[in-house]
């Protein structure tokens, strides 16, 4: 298969890329603008292969997008391209509007276009495969609102209710994507997941930002109780997850993708500066360096996914555990704080984002 993957210099789209060339025969072309949050540095160990290869493409540019298709005609498009930070949409959520949504809907259209031209095997073949996030379903009881709250979770049918101007724009784009499957027929796919964590990881988010913040000595700054719950999921675990879906998964259906891995944000924190503490010793634990810093507004009190059908129907599990992924991810961050420096480029210093005016 020839997979065209948008974003993928991003965080999850160039570890999707990577698992392609490093475990199957496909070919990958990786289509993205290079935002701040795309890097080629993360592609090095697949771009030597002859298997890759890079576009620089927006997509919102119509006219780009039709010439990338023609020239590498594609088999399946795994569409991860967006802006994906909470805080920085509350702070502009122009370009969230533009690029997941606009830009979402001309890569439909470029894509349909290209599709309804192919000859009939291949149009039969193709797959659009859109990838999305668990906040779209806005947040659930909280353990602390109700005695049974956690019983609660994430399916595939739970009701869209995003919250901030990202989960909202994501939201938007998945209501499009079903509506090109439902209207034109267009083969699609959705899948929808949770927080990942892993190498590569740009160090606006929370855990790499606490692991830089601790290795510099610097506050770990904690929103509100830091009570949040989130389910995390190792990013090669996600990248195996999409990679099934693309190729195994039913047309039109839509996957949860979870870790089973409720934790708080504060326990995520604790257990970073434990694992640090273990292999970077200072004199004081990293966990002194705990900051309660004022809460991002509209913050979600609780996600977590039901991801049985996608074991059911497609086999796959995370392999990782919380413990064995976080301390892989803070091996990955002390052996490679080159690129650490190098993503951030001036224009970023882990400063606070997201504080409504
Ligand atoms: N990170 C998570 O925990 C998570 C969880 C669930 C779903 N998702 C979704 O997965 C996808 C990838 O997330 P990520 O964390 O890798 O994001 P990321 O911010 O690390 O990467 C996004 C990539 O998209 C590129 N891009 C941005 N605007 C573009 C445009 N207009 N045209 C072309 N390329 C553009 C950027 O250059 C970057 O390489 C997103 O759609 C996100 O909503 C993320």
């Amino acid at each position: 298969m020839k997979i065209l993957v948008t974003g993928g210099a991003g965080f999850i789209g160039s570890a999707v890329i990577r698992h392609i060339i490093a475990t199957t025969q496909d070919s990958v072309i990786n289509l993205d603008k290079l935002t701040y949050a795309g890097n080629l540095e993360s592609l090095l160990e697949v771009s030597s292969s002859s298997r890759y290869a890079f576009e620089q493409v927006d997509i919102c540019n119509r006219q780009a997008l039709d010439k990338v298709f023609q020239q590498h005609q594609p088999d399946a498009v795994m569409h991860l391209a967006a802006e994906s930070h909470v805080d920085r949409s509350i702070d502009g959520p122009a370009e969230f509007i533009q690029t997941n949504i606009v830009g979402t809907y001309t890569l439909l259209e470029a894509a349909r276009a290209y599709w309804n031209a192919l000859d009939p095997e291949r149009k039969q073949a193709f797959r659009f495969h859109h990838i999305s996030t668990d906040e779209v379903y806005g947040d659930l009881p909280h353990p602390s609102d109700q005695a049974t709250a956690t019983e609660h979770l994430f399916t595939e049918t739970t009701a869209y209710q995003p919250s901030s101007p990202y989960s909202a724009s994501k939201a938007s784009s998945d209501h499009l994507v079903r509506a090109w499957l439902r209207t034109y027929g267009f083969p699609t796919l959705i899948t929808n997941c949770s927080n990942n964590y892993g190498p590569y990881h740009f160090p606006e988010k929370l855990i790499p930002l606490v692991i830089l913040n601790a290795l510099e000595g610097k506050p770990l700054p904690i929103y509100g109780k830091g009570d949040q719950i989130r389910d995390w999921l190792y990013v090669k675990d996600h990248a195996k997850a999409l990679y099934s879906v693309v190729t195994q998964g039913k047309v039109g259906e839509t996957y949860n993708i979870g870790g089973h891995n409720e934790l708080q944000n504060i326990e995520v924190v604790q257990a970073i500066c434990k694992i640090l503490d273990e292999l970077v010793p200072s004199s004081q634990s990293y966990s002194s360096l705990i900051t309660y810093v004022s809460d991002r507004p509209g913050h979600d009190r609780r996600y977590a996914i039901d991801a049985s059908k996608i074991a059911q129907e497609l086999g796959w599990k995370p392999q990782e555990t919380f413990e064995s992924g976080l301390r892989k991810t803070i091996k990955w961050y002390l052996a490679n704080q080159h690129w650490c420096q190098r993503v951030q480029d001036g224009s970023y210093q882990r400063e606070r984002l997201g504080v409504a005016q």
